[in-house]
């Protein structure tokens, strides 16, 4: 069963910006794209920036902050080469707060 957490009040995020969320054992980068909410990795692939750091460019696209590489808020797509993705998280409202499904655990993770 899928489980949601808050991370932020709605209007905390200004338009066209991110922030970064700790969601279970995640780092979860959360954007506010025209007053809709979105929830990607926060991790950038290239090098691990921090995605929620990026500002949205004019389609909506986040870009990384260190060499501008750049991810689809919605589904995570790379847009550099959009045969690849990175993870994107469910997220919903509820009253006035922004709640991201907790992402299971990366498959390359490894226990100890
Ligand atoms: S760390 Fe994100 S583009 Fe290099």
């Amino acid at each position: 069963m899928s489980k949601f957490v808050t991370v932020a009040k709605v209007g905390t995020i200004p338009e066209g910006q991110g922030a970064t969320f700790p969601v279970g054992d995640r780092l979860v980068a959360v954007f506010n794209k025209g007053g809709t909410y979105y929830a990607i990795d926060d991790l950038c692939p290239h090098m691990g920036a921090s995605l929620g750091a990026g500002q949205l460019d004019e389609d909506g696209a986040v870009i990384c902050p260190w060499h501008d590489w750049r991810f689809g808020v919605c589904d995570g797509t790379w847009l550099d080469n959009p045969r690849l993705k990175i993870d994107a998280f469910a997220l919903r409202i509820e009253g006035d707060e922004i709640q991201v499904e907790i992402p299971p655990k990366k498959a390359t993770d490894s226990e100890g």
